[in-house]
């Protein structure tokens, strides 16, 4: 059987003053059809850069990203992407947001069925009501949908997310992930979202790609969570397999590639030591 998304010896390399930075190495993974992927490692290790090595918007400097046979080398409307702070066009409503990934990828529609299809997509977020409103007016929970349903509309392959649901309140939040199984299930799109969220990596995931620090940050494990489908919330939360996997994640985070970064304070007590010339 053909192998649907394959990251093969995947490294990058950025350039800076000091030098070439390698942010990535060595990255191999391959994910089924339908999957749904979570990626989490702490900040700047290099998720969001796996990411866009995937979207098409970075280029690896060592290996690649293969989708359905076809190497990955700029974006392109079978990878959808969600990042963390909505894009959304201010000036243009939810509906003529979503509009505009359909007039792009969605030619062979006619105008009826583009407008059928753009309430379509409003309706799995939940968002017809608010169809004709502005970014400006509407919350951030609601963008986020909008943002979703636009990436949707484009019926891609595989869905990337970008810490989607990173900046909402824990009600709003929990709403979303709710709609994102549902859709889920419904669409069986491959989906990959980068989260710092444990419980939401957990929850939604089939499996959870850890990643170790950078600099050269790889794969350090990935963990499998067969928990069955759908999946509830307040079930989960006394189930003894959710908790145990709740706390692989915890240790590998927290223990086996514990952070040593100095905190703020401290940073700024040692700010005259790294700047011998001032004094
Ligand atoms: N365009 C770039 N030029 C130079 N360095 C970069 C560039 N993009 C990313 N990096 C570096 O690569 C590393 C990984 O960055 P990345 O944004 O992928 O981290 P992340 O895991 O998504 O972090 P966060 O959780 O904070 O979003 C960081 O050290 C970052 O500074
Ligand atoms: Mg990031």
């Amino acid at each position: 059987m053909r192998k649907h998304l394959e990251l093969t010896q995947v490294g990058i390399e950025f350039p800076t003053p000091k030098g070439p930075f390698v942010a990535l190495q060595d990255v191999n993974l391959n994910i089924e059809k339908g999957e749904f992927i979570s990626l989490i490692g702490h900040s700047g290790c290099g998720k969001s850069t796996v990411l866009n090595i995937v979207a098409g918007l970075y280029q690896a400097t060592t290996g690649g990203a293969i989708l359905e046979g076809k190497e990955v080398n700029e974006p392109g409307p079978e990878r959808a992407v969600v990042f963390q702070n909505h894009s959304l066009l201010p000036w243009l409503t939810a509906y003529q947001n979503v509009e505009l990934a359909v007039k792009q990828t969605c030619k062979h529609m006619n105008r009826q069925e583009k407008h059928e299809w753009i309430l379509h997509n409003l309706e799995l977020v939940h968002m017809s009501h608010a169809k004709d409103k502005l970014p400006g007016e509407i919350s951030g929970g609601m963008k986020q949908r909008v943002g979703i349903a636009r990436a949707l509309s484009m019926e891609p392959q595989v869905l990337l997310m970008d810490e989607p649901f990173g900046a909402l309140d824990a009600l709003t939040r929990a709403h979303l992930q709710d709609s994102l199984m549902e859709i889920h299930a419904e669409l069986g799109n491959t989906v990959i979202m980068i989260t710092h969220d444990v419980d939401e990596a957990v929850l939604l995931s089939d499996r959870i790609v850890m990643m170790t620090n950078g600099p050269a940050a790889t794969i350090g494990e990935v963990l499998d969570i067969s928990l069955e489908r759908p999946r509830n919330r307040i079930a989960l939360a006394d189930d003894k397999q959710y908790n145990h996997y709740r706390h692989e994640v915890l240790s590998f985070l927290y223990e086996k590639q514990r952070k040593v970064e100095p905190v703020a304070s401290k940073k700024s007590q040692q700010k005259p030591v790294e700047k011998p010339d001032a004094a």
